[in-house]
């Protein structure tokens, strides 16, 4: 008998998303047999990107990982994760600044749903400074992004600036 598929689900603003991201991703996959992104409609902060426009960046990214799949949600991220089946949220934490926030969404989540773990991964090192913020920031004001975000983000988050101006 063909043993249940184990899924996680990554979820996140991603605006946009960043090679921080990607690798986090990749590296679940030694874990887990399929990982949902899942891009926020709800989320604290204000986007830059739409849904959308998030989600496309996504599935663009992932497109060889036929493991990955990109989608939006709305709502509770526990009430998603149900509907997905799948076990795990996956989450990145880059240093002690996250840890707060991350602490209390793993704890909400878990008083929502206990049959439902939230998963950890540190950052690799090579990521730990970048940040969709801060990126977004460098990107305004004209820095170089190249290899801080995959190739077809940059080419949107290019056009993105200079439609702002
Ligand atoms: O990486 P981010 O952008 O900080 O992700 C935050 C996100 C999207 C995971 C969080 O805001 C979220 O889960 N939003 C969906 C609404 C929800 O369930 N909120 C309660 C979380 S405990």
């Amino acid at each position: 008998m063909e043993k249940d598929k184990l899924t996680a689900v990554y979820p996140g603003t991603f605006d946009p998303l960043t090679n921080g991201h990607v690798s986090l991703v990749k590296r679940g996959l030694d874990i887990f047999d399929e990982i949902v992104v899942a891009v926020a409609l709800h989320s604290p902060k204000k986007p830059l990107f739409s849904l959308q426009e998030r989600v496309d960046m996504v599935q663009q990214a992932f497109d060889p990982f036929p493991q990955v799949t990109g989608e939006p949600f709305e709502g509770l991220l526990i009430d998603y994760v149900r509907t997905k089946k799948a076990k795990a949220i996956l989450r990145g934490m880059r240093a002690v600044a996250d840890f707060e926030y991350e602490f209390q969404m793993a704890l909400m989540n878990r008083r929502l749903d206990r049959n439902i773990q939230t998963i950890f991964l540190m950052t690799d090192y090579k990521w730990l400074y970048i940040s969709s913020t801060l990126i977004k920031d460098v990107a305004r004001l004209g820095g170089d992004i190249t290899g801080l975000v995959p190739q077809n983000v940059q080419l949107e988050l290019l056009k993105k600036c200079r439609d702002e101006v």
